[in-house]
């Protein structure tokens, strides 16, 4: 079993790269550890993640505003949260090969385990990336990429509500990057030094907490469901109080489970009225005329763990020997290419005509459409299949009428069946649109 949960993270890294989802990050110059670079159908898929994201949980919603803030930010914002004295790992290192390691990583916290060498005593190491701002290089031009976007929703609480003047229970939302200088980048993706993060702080009374936090629970694991993750391999923990992190009073860890093991997937805690206490906000209830700090609930989500686990659970193959075909079974309106049109022979400039027209027609509807005459037609299905592409739409001599009750007709070859049905190009749009 293990041996086939490696091969199968082997697979998919090898395929991400291959097929121009994701690169090591400055490749070319031996890479930079725990970076990655998007590449075309990696940013539409990863895009197509937001997107579903930001539809759910603010565009859907009457209570939730989303916005777009910098990643600098000041160096009073992470202290007032608590990072500057509490964002660390237990750091330790070997004596003998110099490698460092994450104490609590480690099942034995004496001996290292690439070189066997002694170990160091753990030191807290901290995880924020620190920068300076302008030519003064002294401390009062100290800033911090943020380790989560949650404290850039905390920092515009006050002119969100002087802007909107939002009743409480509402929330504030944000998809952007966030760094964390990681000690051991690892497992592709899975922990890298920048990442994004789609976060939710919702602002609730103290009293309501618990209504909301099991409401966040329920809709985390259905967007989930709506993705594509494998709702099987996915696993409430609840996490106990010595392991949460120094702002949260309760949090469930959503797990999954990766080929390297039951990891955190997505995390939703209630963080009290911690960070606004700290930042010195407060709200006052247009009703009541009560002013009071106003308790949080976060829902925090990472989009490449999203990406990993929708890539684990979409991965299938069928057949054997020669026949093998491996493919990626996304959901039409997660995939990176809704549909591929080819012309059945590319040297026959009639069928590439009709086909051009389909593809334009196609293109301008939904976008995500490849047009696609590379090699014969199996091997353009196996590539199609590989990436994902739920709908293959081949335009041959029928299509031109030498069969004159076809005119005007195509193939659409389904994905996951190998099926073909013929149907007319009019019914193209309706037919795909209805899979979205
Ligand atoms: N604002 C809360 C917060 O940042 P977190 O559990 O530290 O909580 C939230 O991070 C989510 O961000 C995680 O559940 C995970 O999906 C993602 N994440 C955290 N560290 C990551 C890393 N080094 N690489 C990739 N994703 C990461």
């Amino acid at each position: 079993m293990k041996e086939n949960q490696d091969n199968l993270m082997e697979k998919i890294v090898s395929l991400c790269k291959r097929r121009g989802f994701i690169f090591q990050g400055s490749e070319i110059y031996g890479g930079l550890a725990g970076t990655f670079d998007l590449g075309h159908l990696g940013g539409e898929l990863i895009n197509n993640i937001k997107q579903s994201w930001w539809r759910k949980f603010v565009a859907e919603r009457e209570d939730m505003y989303g916005i777009k803030a910098a990643i600098l930010m000041r160096s009073e914002v992470w202290e007032a949260s608590g990072h500057v004295a509490g964002f660390s790992d237990p750091l330790t290192e070997c004596t003998k090969c110099q490698h460092r390691f994450r104490a609590d990583q480690l099942t034995d916290t004496k001996k290292c385990p690439d070189c066997g060498g002694e170990l160091s005593a753990p030191r807290q190491f901290n995880m924020m990336s620190k920068t300076q701002i302008g030519a003064a290089e002294d401390s009062s031009s100290t800033a911090y990429l943020r380790p989560e976007t949650a404290q850039g929703i905390f920092v515009n609480f006050k002119n969100t509500i002087d802007a909107y003047h939002p009743k409480i229970p509402f929330g504030m939302a944000q998809i952007g990057k966030a760094f964390r200088n990681e000690i051991t980048p690892r497992d592709f993706v899975f922990r890298s030094r920048e990442f994004e993060q789609m976060e939710i702080e919702y602002f609730v009374k103290e009293s309501e907490w618990e209504k909301s936090f099991e409401h966040f629970q329920k809709e985390m694991l259905s967007w989930m469901s709506e993705l594509g993750i494998d709702m099987e391999k996915v696993h409430e923990l609840e996490v106990l109080p010595e392991d949460r992190a120094h702002y949260s009073k309760r949090t469930v860890d959503f797990e999954f489970d990766y080929p390297f093991g039951k990891k955190e997937l997505f995390g939703l805690a209630y963080r009290g009225n911690f960070d606004l206490t700290n930042h010195k906000l407060d709200y006052m209830d247009p009703d009541t005329n009560e002013r009071f700090v106003p308790h949080v609930i976060e829902p925090s989500f990472g989009v490449e763990r999203a990406f990993l686990a929708l890539m684990l659970s979409a991965y299938a193959e069928d057949g054997e020997g020669e026949n093998l075909r491996s493919y990626l079974k996304f959901k039409p309106h997660i995939a990176p290419v809704i549909c591929a049109v080819s012309p059945l022979l590319k040297n026959k400039p009639e069928l590439v005509a009709k086909a051009r027209e389909v593809y334009a027609l196609l293109k301008k509807e939904f976008g995500r459409v490849m047009f696609d005459d590379n090699g014969n037609i199996g091997k353009r299905y196996r590539r199609q299949d590989e990436i994902g592409t739920p709908y293959c739409i081949v335009i041959d001599f029928d299509t031109l009428g030498e069969n004159p009750d076809l005119l005007d007709t195509v193939t659409l070859r389904d994905r996951d069946s190998g099926s073909q049905e013929r149907l007319k190009i009019s019914e193209l749009v309706s037919k795909i649109k209805a899979q979205l």
